[in-house]
């Protein structure tokens, strides 16, 4: 797909239908991760999560606070879409208390971050996969070492962010250039 095209067509999805794609698939949105804009002084993992009891999981956990009366924020369910595969990213942030640069890098690490989650967002829509970046399940498992453990996140690291891919039967129509979200200047 010409990279306009993945551009207009890459959209937060909240519909999969059963189909699973290949560990090829998988593979080169995992490649598309690693090849993303990155410094490289952060300690990162990526965990490929598959397993239905272990989505399951993190989904009972993200209930806890998503499902309840006063939930920040109210968000469909079930909160991983029954999309197949789910990928997080995890790191082990540095300790401000021990390192006196600790801050300055723990400070770039969103934006690391967010080069690897869009990376793979928009390598999975040039695939013809279907994306949503997920935050909810990533939140609760901040206090559920058990949740951690199932779906791999490595001793010592938190979960940063997370991506769900799979295919949808959803129309997904080209988005548009929305000027008022991001006012812009120009310092010519
Ligand atoms: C940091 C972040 C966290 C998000 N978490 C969730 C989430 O937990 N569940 C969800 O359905 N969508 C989530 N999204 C998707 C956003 O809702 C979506 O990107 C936004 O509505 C814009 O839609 P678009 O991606 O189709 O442009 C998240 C997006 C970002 C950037």
């Amino acid at each position: 797909m010409e990279f306009e095209k993945v551009l207009v067509k890459r959209a937060s999805t909240r519909k999969y239908n059963s189909q699973v794609p290949s560990d090829d698939l998988i593979q080169k949105v995992i490649d598309s991760a690693l090849l993303a804009p990155i410094v490289h002084f952060h300690k990162l993992h990526l965990s490929v999560v598959t397993n239905p009891e272990a989505i399951k999981l993190a989904e009972d956990e993200a209930e806890k606070i998503f499902g309840v009366p006063d939930a920040p924020v109210k968000m469909p369910k079930p909160y991983l879409y029954n999309a197949p595969v789910w990928i997080i990213l995890s790191g082990k942030k540095y300790d401000e208390n021990e390192n006196p640069n600790a801050k300055l890098m723990n400070d770039n690490l969103f934006w690391n971050v967010g080069s690897i989650i869009e990376n793979m967002e928009l390598q999975a829509t040039a695939l013809g996969l279907a994306s949503c970046g997920i935050n909810t399940t990533v939140v609760a498992m901040r206090n559920a070492p058990e949740v951690k453990k199932a779906v791999g996140i490595p001793e010592g690291y938190d979960a940063l962010a997370s991506v769900i891919i799979g295919y949808t039967d959803v129309n997904i129509p080209d988005r548009k250039v929305r000027p008022e979200f991001i006012p812009v200047s120009y310092v010519k």
